[in-house]
């Protein structure tokens, strides 16, 4: 045996296994061995174990899974890199990360995601996923060899920061990806309603004179992405949902039994358009922030499961991309490190169940990109977070390993906080050491 790693007296939570106690975990190189209370007190005698005694009343989760960040390598290596961003993943929490494709060159081919992968392996730590493009560098028109990018590892397909507008590229896309069984991850978003849009569609962008991006302009896509999703039979998922509408549309469809999915981002679940304020760039993102109508009804999303998943939609953005005009700053936010502990907040404020926030950053997005479901049970592969639920820190861009410090949540003071992470049973971050 390599390794043995005895966690002693943790709460272990998991949704899916129906597991909430107070027990011992006993690992040995990269399963879970043993788990139950004490269990581990004998394990823990041996010399060569690692015996960790968590803080009072913290909690050992599954490892998290984000389904949509961007990691900007290859092409945007000063933003964040595949070194820099698994190791904000790390930090946050997350064993693994898929990789949207709109990277310089775009990841269209076998040749981009394979060396991405390689990439990942040389850097170590949490796993990354390339999501490969819908179309040929992302620019709406031909497909690429979905089949190649599926052999070279690519578990989703999406044009992610460009919508398929085409129904008829959309269609085929659909039927395309279904024979590799990928899911087709849209970014909803019909271009022609929201050309020269700066944000939300509402009173902020009419008082701060800024072109609106309207709810609309995503909810048509999605009802069109429906009927094509019913028609074909294909697995569809939509990203970073941001409206009402969206939210009734998906609930429709998962009543009617369509295989169909959503995320939404910690933003959207937390933030209105009246955080931009005054031109704060931070705030500026795809989908806009929108209105406390939409918070709510995608937090009652979430919460009744027409939300499957949370995503971050990790958009890292140098100091020059957001210290300027409004107008010319780059959309997005980073929140691999800040996810858990944001949305931890509205678990203590009874606006979503733990198990719900759980279920949605574990087992959920490994679902959705067919990855080994993660469990907390004996025989699992030791894929762990550990989390303090007690302690408060502020968030500040120093603390942040992510290259780039692009959120709008600086200065925020929170509850929870990512102790441990473990991928395989090695510990990828430990305590901010
Ligand atoms: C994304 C990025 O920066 O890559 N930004 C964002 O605001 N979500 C792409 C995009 O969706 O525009």
């Amino acid at each position: 045996m390599e390794r043995l790693i005895v966690f002693r007296h943790v709460r272990a939570i998991d949704p899916s296994s129906s597991l909430d106690a107070i027990i011992d975990v006993v690992i040995e190189n990269d399963r879970i061995v043993r788990l139950g209370p004490n269990v581990g007190a004998e394990a823990a005698k041996a010399d060569w174990a690692q015996v960790i005694a968590p803080p009072p009343g913290a909690w050992l989760l599954p490892g998290l899974v984000d389904l949509h960040a961007h990691l900007r390598e290859p092409g945007q290596e000063s933003k964040e890199d595949i070194r820099s961003g698994l190791g904000a993943a790390a930090a946050g929490g997350f064993t693994d990360v898929c990789a949207m494709p709109n990277t310089v060159p775009v990841n269209d081919s076998r040749m981009v995601t394979e060396a991405m992968l390689s990439r990942a392996h040389e850097v170590g730590g949490p796993r990354l996923h390339p999501i490969g493009a819908i179309t040929m560098g992302q620019r709406g028109e031909a497909l690429t060899e979905m089949g190649d990018l599926r052999e070279a590892g690519a578990v989703a397909v999406s044009d992610d920061g460009r919508c398929v507008t085409s129904s008829s590229v959309m269609r085929r896309a659909l039927e395309y990806a279904s024979v590799f069984d990928m899911p087709v991850i849209q970014h909803a978003e019909d271009h022609a309603l929201t050309e020269g849009s700066q944000m939300h569609e509402g009173s902020v962008s009419t008082k701060l004179g800024l072109r609106g991006w309207p709810r609309v302009a995503e909810d048509i896509i999605v009802a069109r992405d429906l009927m094509l999703a019913e028609y074909t039979g294909a697995r569809y998922h939509v990203a970073h949902a941001s409206t009402e509408g969206t939210v009734r549309l998906l609930r429709e469809a998962k009543s009617r039994g369509l295989r169909v999915s959503a995320e939404v981002t910690p933003h959207h679940l937390l933030l209105t358009h009246e955080a931009v304020g005054l031109y704060d760039t931070a705030c500026k993102v795809n989908p806009p922030l929108r209105e406390e109508q939409d918070v709510q009804a995608l937090r009652e999303g979430l919460a009744d499961g027409t939300i499957d998943a949370v995503a971050t939609d990790h958009a890292p953005h140098g100091i020059l991309d957001k210290h300027c005009e409004f107008a010319e700053a780059k959309p997005g936010m980073i929140g691999l490190e800040l996810c858990l502990p944001l949305l931890l907040g509205l678990v203590e404020q009874g606006a979503l169940p733990l198990n719900r926030l759980v279920e949605s950053l574990t087992h959920a997005p490994s679902s959705i990109a067919r990855l080994p479901d993660k469990r907390i049970r004996e025989g699992a592969r030791a894929d762990l977070v550990l989390v303090d639920p007690e302690e408060r820190w502020t968030i500040e861009a120093s603390r942040l390993r992510s290259k780039s410090k692009n959120t709008p949540f600086l200065g925020r003071n929170v509850k929870g906080r990512v102790k441990m992470t473990l991928v395989a049973g090695n510990i990828v971050f430990n305590g901010g050491s």
